[in-house]
Formats: C-alpha cells, sequence, structure tokens
C-alpha cells in the first residue's frame, strides 16, 4: 500500500512529482544542476510573521533579531530585513554582511565567544551592541573604549538543545558568567561610566519544548531583579536568545507558539512589571525557525550500490555541502522527488562523495526503490545547511537559488574549481 506521505507548504505532491513553493524540483535541478540549495521566499517571510506575531501579541515591545549563523546568504539577510529583523552576529564576517544588507549599527547584536581585541575595538567603534561573554572580554573592551551600551551573556544554569554540542548553558558551557560574576560585570561597567544595559542569554539549539525556557527566563529575570536592585541599573532590552526548533523526525512536534507565548511571554510580562523594572525589549534571537523549512537540498543519485550487508544510493552531496547528519547524527528528511506516489519498500543509506564512511545525509532510510539518476530532496535543509558547507576532497561548494514568486533566480553562483585554488600561493622554486 503506498503510504502517505504528509507534505506541507512550500512542499507539494503533483502527480508524483515534487513541487517547491509552486516551482518543479526537477526543472530546477535541470537548469542549476545539482547539488543545489533552493530557498523560498515566501516561507521565510511566512516565518518570520508566525514567530513575531505570536509575541507582540502578548507583549508589544519585541525585536527579533535573526541569528545569521543559521544562513548568512545576503538575500536571505536582506528578506529578514525587509520584514524588519534585527541581527544577531557572531564575527566581523557576519556584522559586514549584515551592514551591506542594510541592517543600520543600531540593529545589529554582537554576540561572540573568544572575542579578539580587535573585534572589540571595531565593534565599539560602529556602535554595535556587545553581548560580554566573560569578564576577561569585559575587561578587554572597557580598556579599548567605554561603549554607550553592555549587555552581559547570562549563564542561566539551565540549558537545552538537539545535541551536547548545542546546549550553550548550564554547567559545562562554556558561553557566559553565572549569576555572580555577571552582577559584579554590570557594576564594572556602571563604574566606567556606561550609561544602557541589556542582558542576554541562549540556552541552546534546536528545542522542541517550551519547558527549558520557563525555567531558564525565570532565572534571567531573577538575576536581572538582583542587578536592578543591587547594583541600581535599568534594562533597555532582555534578550532570551533562540533556540526554537522546527520537525525533523516525522515524530517530532511543531515549536508551540502559543504555549510558548502563554508560559514565557505572559510571565515574562508580569514578572518585569512585579520586579520594577520598566518596558524593556524582549529580544529573540531566532536563526534555525526562520530559515529551516524554507529551504531544500536537491542532489542526484550516481550510484545505486547492493553489498550483501546494505544497500546504498550515492549521491552527489555530501557532508561537504551538508555536515549535520554526520555533526550531529542529525536526521533530514528525504523525498526522492520524481516517485512521491511510489512506496517506500527499500530500505537505504544515502551517502555522499566525500572518501569517509560518516559521509551519510541517512542510514537505514526507507525509500522508494531508486535508480541512478533519480533526483533525492533534502528537507529543512536551511538552516546551518549552506553555511556549515565547506570544499572539502576539494569540491567547489553548491550553489542556491531563491523562489520568488514562483520564479528562480541564482542567488549564489556554482563555485568552480579556481574558487578552490583563490589565495594559494605556490613557491616558483619547488
Ligand atoms: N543566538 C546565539 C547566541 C547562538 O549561539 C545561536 C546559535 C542562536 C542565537 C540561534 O540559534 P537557533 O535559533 O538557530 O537554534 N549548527 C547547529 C546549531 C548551532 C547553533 C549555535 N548557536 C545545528 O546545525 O543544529
Amino acid at each position: 500500500m503506498v503510504k502517505l506521505r504528509k507534505l506541507h507548504e512550500p512542499l507539494e505532491d503533483r502527480k508524483g512529482s515534487l513541487y517547491f513553493d509552486g516551482c518543479s524540483v526537477k526543472e530546477l535541478a535541470e537548469k542549476y544542476d545539482t547539488p543545489l540549495y533552493v530557498v523560498s521566499e515566501k516561507r521565510i517571510r511566512d516565518n518570520y510573521n508566525h514567530l513575531h506575531d505570536a509575541l507582540i501579541r502578548i507583549y508589544k515591545y519585541v525585536r527579533v533579531y535573526y541569528a545569521a549563523k543559521a544562513n548568512s546568504n545576503l538575500t536571505v539577510l536582506k528578506i529578514l530585513h525587509s520584514q524588519g529583523a534585527y541581527l544577531d552576529t557572531v564575527s566581523p564576517g557576519e556584522v559586514f554582511m549584515g551592514l551591506i544588507t542594510g541592517y543600520t549599527q543600531d540593529r545589529i547584536m554582537y554576540t561572540g565567544t573568544s572575542v579578539r581585541n580587535d573585534e572589540l575595538k571595531m565593534l565599539v567603534d560602529a556602535n554595535i551592541t556587545v553581548n560580554i561573554d566573560s569578564q576577561s572580554e569585559l575587561d578587554r573592551l572597557l580598556k579599548i573604549s567605554v561603549p554607550q551600551i553592555i549587555s552581559v551573556r547570562v549563564n542561566p544554569e539551565i540549558g537545552a538543545g538537539h545535541h551536547s554540542h548545542c546546549v550553550t548553558a548550564g554547567p559545562d558551557s562554556k558561553f557566559g558568567l553565572w549569576e555572580e560574576e555577571a552582577i559584579q560585570a554590570y557594576a564594572i561597567a556602571q563604574r566606567a561610566r556606561v550609561e544602557h544595559f541589556g542582558i542576554h542569554m541562549h540556552i541552546g539549539s534546536g528545542i522542541l519544548e517550551v519547558e527549558p525556557y520557563v525555567a531558564a527566563v525565570e532565572k534571567l529575570l531573577s538575576i536581572a531583579k538582583r542587578v536592578h536592585d543591587e547594583v541600581g541599573i535599568n534594562f533597555e532590552f532582555i534578550d532570551i536568545g533562540g533556540g526554537f526548533g522546527v520537525p525533523y523526525k516525522p515524530e517530532d512536534k511543531e515549536f508551540d507558539w502559543g504555549e510558548f507565548a502563554s508560559k514565557v511571554v505572559a510571565p515574562f510580562k508580569n514578572k518585569i512589571s512585579e520586579y520594577g523594572l520598566g518596558k524593556p525589549f524582549l529580544c529573540v534571537e531566532p536563526g534555525r525557525y526562520l530559515v529551516a523549512d524554507a529551504s531544500i537540498l536537491l542532489t542526484t543519485v550516481n550510484t545505486v550500490k547492493v553489498t550483501p550487508a546494505k544497500k546504498f544510493v550515492g549521491v552527489d552531496a555530501g557532508f561537504n555541502t551538508l555536515v549535520r547528519p554526520t555533526m550531529y547524527g542529525s536526521y533530514h528528511p528525504i523525498l526522492v522527488a520524481n516517485k512521491l506516489d511510489k512506496p517506500e519498500t527499500e530500505t537505504y543509506d544515502v551517502v555522499g562523495p566525500i572518501c569517509e564512511s560518516g559521509d551519510a545525509l541517512a542510514k537505514d532510510r526507507a525509500l522508494p526503490e531508486v535508480a541512478e539518476g533519480d533526483l533525492l530532496a533534502v528537507l529543512n535543509a536551511g538552516a546551518y545547511g549552506f553555511s556549515m558547507s565547506s570544499q572539502y576532497n576539494a569540491r567547489p561548494r553548491a550553489a542556491e537559488v531563491l523562489i520568488r514568486q514562483g520564479k528562480s533566480f541564482v542567488i549564489r553562483g556554482r563555485e568552480q574549481l579556481d574558487n578552490l585554488t583563490a589565495n594559494q600561493k605556490v613557491q616558483v622554486d619547488l
């Protein structure tokens, strides 16, 4: 029996063929070749609106900082800028890309770790708000110059995330300052005559439950109250970070924004009033939620290989193109784009062209019978997909196209062989 695959926007099954935001993926692959990232402008906008509306309904002063690391394609940055997003950055490169896509300095936040002095100088010169990650960073920043505003990244001692690599708070975390140290940091900044303040946390990434936020926000607000009471400062913003998950596995559920609004945003509003914290902006820093399901990765089957033990589907995208399955064991749904109406009768490892055994996009995956030349679509590829890709094995990086009102546009050309050798210098007498 044909198992019904649940496809939702922007995916569509038209007589067994996959369409993405109204475009035939087969035609896209023929036109642009594979591996190819395909981005839906509409889906990014819908995701932004969905998240923003859920928060603003409860509390008026909301700022959404898009975490550029998830997908720093200039077009993606521009789309989110036009939605009204602010930008969370972690490197001079991300700041640069933010500035050239229209984010003014006052809309950019820097949440670095292990930050260099020249980065601090650039940030303070540009008037970009820094979330301080260590006492060392604060001391070095104040020596360079006294910024107008300082925010401290606090470790609320509660972390969460889809993989231990992606838990960014709690006892083992390298990020943020713990409560007592954070309070001291504000006192030091105040003595140095910093005049404006924010407070920040980011507990992890790929979080589908609301509960970790409930506890962490409670802790963050209790620290904010102590800073307010003991140091005597007011907060212009309280940043509760990003991390909102999207469903990857069939059994995963959607992030529940209604629950988040009632269990996190409403108590936030009550607590800041109870604690006398005024009306600070509530900032969030979503990366994945805004862009993950707005892109798919198209990859062509080169090889079907059957060993006495396993069946392998060899495709032209490996962990050089999408590293998440290899790096975190992450699950990405995969569709055989030209066989949506065929039953999933086979079990394959979907493997790439990289010469390492860890190079698999999926293990033991139920798929219809796959043939050479078939086109696969790896779903939810928009967050930490291209942005974590590499030239490993000397393979030029993939191209990216945007779907905008039913038409496709190249937003990043496919790398060529000379991209592999750019910046290299060979000694002539070798
Ligand atoms: N803010 C800060 C300070 C962050 O470090 C991050 C992500 C975010 C916001 C955005 O988190 P998001 O909303 O996207 O979960 N490469 C991993 C994810 C690492 C996230 C690191 N920090 C992955 O592919 O799952």
